[in-house]
């Protein structure tokens, strides 16, 4: 697996691919590599030749300074999971090349993003649309991978990559649980034992939810009932619980084709996030 940290240094190591007629899949990441990463890994290296993957902790998607100054930074450890994976190559930018100083560029998605993870993190979508963006020019990849797991986040970049015409096939991933149905996440490890005995109701309520909206059951009562049971199980704060149209993120009433629900609910210090498609049981 080839390493390159300058924007300057990728024309030559694709070229070769490039010139062999070679399909080239990207897997952005921000590091701290678990399964669910990998799964992109080997999705892009099933769809194309050759599978590059970025690592960049991206400040301008940190609302926090603190969630930005404590995300941990293991790069030899991912090296050796996405070598081990058959990444091709692993592309390490830096702040001061992406954002020279200087830098005035935003690149905002509207609709889309304005509500949940967009109301509760605010201008977060804005840094991730604004560095895809960028990973995208500089790489120009065929095809690019994200996980569903940030179900809103893979719908904004849809949108955006559609909105500036970028040539880039942008491939959902779906999400990789745990055995017992919790989502992988970095931050899991930050659950204690109670709590991570606890995590998993979230994608079993989310489940059960999906099949009474399914049956043809009106959205809002279910989900009222599944905040109740978070609620009475110890959880924390529920930023918010929605059934949405999985492209534009608007509320739905009642089952819909390409309906998502969607979640954020703390547990403890942790919020987890959480969402899964809705299937009508009359098809
Ligand atoms: P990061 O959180 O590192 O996630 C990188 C990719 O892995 C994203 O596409 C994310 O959806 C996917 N992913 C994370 N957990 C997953 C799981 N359990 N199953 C499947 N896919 C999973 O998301 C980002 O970084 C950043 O916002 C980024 C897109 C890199 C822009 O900075």
């Amino acid at each position: 697996m080839q390493i390159i940290r300058t924007i300057g240094d990728l024309p030559s190591a694709l070229r070769p691919w490039r010139e062999a007629g070679e399909k080239i899949a990207l897997v952005p990441t921000m590091g701290a590599l678990h399964a669910g990463h990998l799964a992109l890994i080997e999705a892009a290296r099933a769809r194309a030749d050759r599978a590059i993957a970025s690592i960049f902790i991206n400040p301008l998607q940190f609302n926090d300074p603190n969630d930005l100054a404590r995300y941990p930074r293991q790069e030899a450890e991912d090296a050796a999971k996405l070598e081990q994976a058959g990444c091709d190559l692993l592309w390490l930018p830096t702040a001061e090349e992406l954002y020279p100083a200087g830098f005035a560029t935003t690149v905002r998605v509207s609709g889309v993003s304005d509500r949940w993870e967009g109301e509760h993190r605010p201008g977060h979508f804005d840094g991730v649309a604004t560095v895809v963006a960028k990973l995208f020019v500089a790489a120009m990849p065929d095809l690019a991978v994200f996980g569903e797991k940030d179900w809103q986040q893979l719908a904004v970049i849809r949108r955006m990559s559609a909105d500036l015409g970028l040539p880039v096939e942008v491939l959902g991933h779906p999400t990789i649980r745990e055995e017992a149905g919790l989502a992988m996440s970095s931050r899991n490890a930050l659950l204690s034992a109670e709590e991570r005995a606890k995590a998993p109701l979230l994608h079993r309520l989310l489940n059960d939810a999906a099949r009474a909206i399914g049956g043809g059951k009106a959205a809002e009562p279910v989900l009222e009932e599944v905040v109740e049971q978070l609620k009475s199980a110890g959880f924390g704060p529920v930023d918010y619980l929605a059934y949405v149209d999985g492209a534009s993120l608007e509320p739905l009433g009642g089952y819909r084709e390409n309906g998502r629900l969607i979640a954020a609910a703390f547990l403890g210090q942790v919020r987890l996030i959480d969402n899964i498609s809705v299937i009508s049981d009359t098809v």
